[in-house]
């Protein structure tokens, strides 16, 4: 069983965890990456680097359980013990949630739940906050308001445009995603009910 990576552009962040692996720092396996993009440069990284990748195109299905139905069989196909979204542009139904419960992970560039949604970095510059980060957080059928694994954060500078901010972020985001997957990994996650939302604990 390994994990599956749901991309759908750059794939920076794909990249830092596959280095973790191969650097000895996180003890996992990517099973298969997938994107909605033909053109997703993470489609690209992932041939290139021996993993095994494939374009599941959302205009080859005539709605969206049919098109989530591939990904799953996808996932399944490769023994998917926990999904991992790295700049998955879609929101996950709830029929793809069950077929993966408490076992998708996303990173959002904001300490949620602060500024979820598009363009999380410009919202904290627009609202003026001093200090921004990332998430890594369980998904759930909201928008960016799963159970929180971790969060790192940056100072916001005056001299702050969106690039430099977003870049700071980015940063971070390297370095916190591979440690919530090493601690998934480790079985050191639990989700625990609480009354307003599901939190994360450490075992
Ligand atoms: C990252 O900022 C991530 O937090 C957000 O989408 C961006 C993906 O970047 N969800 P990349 O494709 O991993 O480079």
């Amino acid at each position: 069983a390994g994990q599956g990576v749901l991309a759908s552009g750059r794939g920076s962040n794909l990249q830092a965890i596959n280095k973790a692996i191969n650097g000895g720092k996180l003890n996992a396996k990517i099973g298969v990456v997938i994107t909605d993009n033909p053109e997703a440069p993470a489609l690209d990284y992932a041939s290139d680097n021996n993993i095994p990748a494939v374009c599941v195109n959302p205009n080859n299905y005539k709605n969206k359980i049919a098109f989530e139905s591939a990904v799953v069989q996808t996932l399944t196909g490769f023994e998917t013990d926990l999904v991992i979204l790295a700049g998955y542009m879609r929101i996950l139904s709830g029929y793809f949630l069950k077929n993966f419960p408490g076992r998708v992970m996303n990173i959002h560039p904001s300490l949620l739940p602060s500024f979820p949604g598009k363009d999380a970095q410009r919202q904290a510059l627009d609202y003026g906050v001093k200090i921004a980060g990332c998430t890594v957080h369980f998904v759930n059928e909201g928008i960016d308001s799963g159970p929180i694994i971790l969060q790192t954060t940056v100072p916001v500078l005056e001299t702050d445009d969106v690039n430099l901010l977003s870049e700071r972020i980015l940063n971070v985001e390297h370095q916190t995603y591979y440690q919530a997957i090493s601690l998934y990994a480790a079985g050191k996650l639990k989700i625990e009910n609480v009354s307003v939302s599901d939190k994360t604990g450490l075992i």
